[in-house]
């Protein structure tokens, strides 16, 4: 089966968060069972300065843009690149200017990636031509919009809602010329509440919906969650599946991690000292006997930055130490930056996006915290346990099917990988955080539990193959490796 992925991020190339993972991952975790992915990304300056050896596979007109289309390899993923400067050759990230506002022309960019996802499904490029689409997220939603309307031959599209609360929303004037006939802006395709949505015309006319855990396909279909769609959601529920995420093992591998200063296993557990150590001596903090509580993650509200900054005296008081890395809303950035003026010997921030810095973490803290308002997957606290890092989650979406609470019962069962608290607010994180502290203080318990974590397996095996599944039930040919 040949697919065609259609995504705006995708490590190691570009990423903001979890959705390059993904996009960067999956392909391989696919190749076992007989599927070919080639992925089309966005030409922004970070992508065209990494590849290398390249390819012109064909040249697109797309809403008045010339664009190129460049077929290139990056490890064993293929890629198709859309260059197009004008749109994508510019500073910031791929959806932010460098001052932290949208890309006033993000409607523009993202159809046209869109766009282009559509005309290699139509036969753009000679001698290739995919049997499925797989769209993720808002920004290349619209690549089934454009099949379903003004497509001849069509191929079976699938779209993976990573995150619901991001739905390419832009009001109808304003809206550069999508191309589109005037059917396609209706409230069964793109019309919402009076503006158009990408997000929404993808979920009107994807074959197949598939989010990021079975728990978050449930939640979207609620009012508290479904943040707008759940009615579009619920029409649409038979074909919704959730597939939790899963990892990179050869990127999060803690036994050879290039980033750490000491390898480990859960045989070799105490070395991990080492690496705890040096995190917090490049941070700036002292050594102590207290644990280390550490976020890794953009710090927005979803995230839950608010409750962990309301957290930190009681961190302090209990001798603890925090450490943040991040990047995100300016508000939590400069009040994080506050706590570690009052507390230098208790709290270190980093601000910005540090890949080197992110591993290090994982491998030396002691626990990881995520009280996310929602939380469609979550990969952090599957990075938390394959390290030895003990993960405090709220109990939400992909959270709350990933971890399970260090209850007594789970305890005595070997089964407990973490702390999961519910609902989400700083009482009840300051009171997961407290359970962590006793539980800190009683060693052999908390090496079980790190043990337990580390063997827990996340890796794409299970996920992949639901995925194969789903492509093969939508085109009709059989993937090799299915047992
Ligand atoms: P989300 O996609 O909602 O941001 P996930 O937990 O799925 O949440 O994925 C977050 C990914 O981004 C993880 O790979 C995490 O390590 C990474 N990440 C988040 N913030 C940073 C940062 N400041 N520096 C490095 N990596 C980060
Ligand atoms: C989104 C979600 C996160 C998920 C990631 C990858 O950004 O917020 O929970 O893990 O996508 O699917």
């Amino acid at each position: 089966v040949k697919v065609l992925s259609v995504a705006s991020e995708f490590y190691p190339l570009i990423k903001t968060g979890g959705l390059a993972d993904v996009t960067g991952s999956l392909p391989k975790a696919l190749t076992a069972h007989g599927i070919e992915t080639r992925t089309l990304l966005p030409g922004y300056p970070a992508v065209i300065s990494a590849i290398g050896k390249r390819r012109r596979a064909a040249e697109l007109d797309l809403l008045g843009h010339s664009a190129s289309l460049i077929s290139t390899q990056v490890d064993a993923n293929a890629l198709y690149v859309l260059e197009l400067p004008e749109l994508y050759d510019r500073p910031g990230g791929p959806y932010l200017d460098e001052t932290g506002a949208d890309f006033p022309d993000n409607s523009a960019r993202f159809a046209v990636l869109s766009l282009a996802g559509a005309r290699i499904v139509g036969g753009a490029v000679p001698g290739w031509r995919p049997d499925l689409v797989h769209t993720h997220d808002w920004q290349s939603a619209l690549t089934s919009v454009y099949m379903r309307h003004g497509m001849d031959s069509a191929v079976p599209s699938v779209l993976t809602i990573h995150n619901l609360a991001f739905q390419g929303q832009f009001p109808l004037q304003g809206l550069p010329e999508l191309g589109l006939p005037p059917e396609a802006y209706t409230i069964d395709c793109l019309e919402y509440y009076g503006d158009v949505s990408f997000l929404k015309g993808g979920i009107q006319t994807a074959d197949m919906l598939t989010t990021v855990s079975p728990t978050y396909a449930r939640e979207i279909l609620s009012e508290g969650l479904g943040m707008g769609m759940e009615g579009v959601l619920r029409a649409r529920r038979r074909s919704l599946r959730g597939i939790v995420n899963g990892i990179d093992t050869d990127v999060w591998s803690p036994e050879q991690d290039p980033h750490l200063i000491c390898g480990f296993c859960p045989e070799t557990l105490a070395r991990r000292g080492l690496n705890r150590r040096y995190l917090t001596n490049r941070l700036g903090l002292p050594d102590g006997d207290g644990p280390i509580f550490s976020v890794v993650s953009r710090l927005t509200w979803q995230k839950g930055i608010d409750l962990v900054i309301a957290c930190v005296p009681h961190i302090v008081d209990g001798e603890g130490r925090l450490i943040v890395c991040g990047q995100g809303d300016h508000d939590y950035e400069e009040r994080l930056h506050e706590m570690a003026r009052l507390y230098p010997n208790h709290v270190a921030v980093s601000i910005g996006y540090d890949e080197a810095l992110a591993h290090r973490i994982h491998g030396g803290t002691d626990f990881i915290v995520q009280p996310s308002r929602f939380e469609p997957c979550g990969l952090t606290q599957l990075y938390a346990l394959r390290y030895g890092a003990v993960p405090i989650v709220a109990r939400t979406g992909g959270l709350s099917e990933t971890i399970i609470d260090a209850n007594d019962a789970a305890m005595a069962a070997g089964a407990a990988t973490g702390i999961q608290f519910h609902p989400t607010t700083a009482d009840e994180l300051c009171h997961a955080i407290d359970r962590a502290m006793a539980l800190f203080r009683q060693p052999d318990r908390m090496t079980r539990l790190q043990v337990q974590g580390m063997k827990t397996n996340f890796s794409w095996e299970t996920s992949a193959l639901q995925y194969a599944s789903l492509y093969e039930e939508l085109t009709g040919s059989l993937c090799p490796a299915r047992p």
